[in-house]
């Protein structure tokens, strides 16, 4: 089994690194001899969408004839989630949504004809499905009773995966990091694992069955 771990946060120290890890550890007792493919945004970011790969992706006629190396990393990307049997993300919320870091990624892993089809009715996707873990971490509150701000992360992350076919989202929002002290952040960290689903791992790629999940 591979496990594609992707961290976007700038913060060594991130809850959202400290749960993506947690969930990564916890998929390694479960699938003893997984290999790991590590994605690492804010210590290796990617570059945002180049000339060349904007304006092959202009139009389909444009797509029908790349520019030259426009599409090599996209295609680099998109190899790395087909490869994967399960995708673990650690993000941040900045400004209510992904960090830019992130929304980088996005904007190469979604193309026409690769990993989606365009119709009359909205993208239909191309990728097999695979579970997906999605750790955030907030600095205030967006869901829940609490809420004192909104969400454009959750709902945005679903349509954008769902519309490259991966739909099987687990989300593990950490939240209200601004106001944790080390105990609360620990017993916080603990029961957002405790809410995994390794019933999903049916779904990975190569299915895997989790004994009493
Ligand atoms: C540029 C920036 C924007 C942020 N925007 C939000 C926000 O919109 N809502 C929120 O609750 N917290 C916001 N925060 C706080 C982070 O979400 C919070 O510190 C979180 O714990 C960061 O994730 P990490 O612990 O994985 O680094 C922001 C932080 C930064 C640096």
């Amino acid at each position: 089994m591979n496990i594609l771990h992707i961290d976007c946060s700038p913060r060594p120290e991130s809850y959202s690194r400290q749960l993506s890890a947690a969930i990564v550890q916890k998929l390694l007792e479960v699938v003893p001899g997984a290999s790991i493919s590590r994605r690492d945004f804010s210590a290796a970011p990617l570059p945002h969408a180049a000339p060349d790969y904007a304006t092959t992706l202009s139009s389909p006629a444009t797509l029908a004839a790349p520019l030259r190396g426009a599409l090599d990393l996209s295609e680099v990307l998109i190899r790395e989630v087909e490869a994967a049997d399960v995708i673990v993300i650690g993000t941040p919320m900045h400004n209510l949504t992904v960090p830019s870091v992130f929304k980088a990624w996005i904007d190469q892993i979604l193309r026409a004809g690769r990993t989606f089809m365009s119709t009359p009715v909205g993208k239909m996707g191309m990728l097999s499905d695979r579970p997906v873990f999605i750790c955030i971490a907030s600095g205030g509150v967006f869901a829940g009773d609490r809420a004192n701000q909104p969400d454009f992360l959750t709902p945005y992350l679903s349509e954008v995966l769902g519309s490259i076919g991966l739909k099987t989202l687990q989300f593990f929002p950490l939240q209200a990091t601004a106001f944790l002290d080390r105990d609360q952040a620990t017993s916080a960290m603990d029961n957002a694992l405790a809410t995994i689903d390794l019933t999903v791992m049916a779904k990975a790629r190569r299915p895997v069955t989790v004994k009493g999940a």
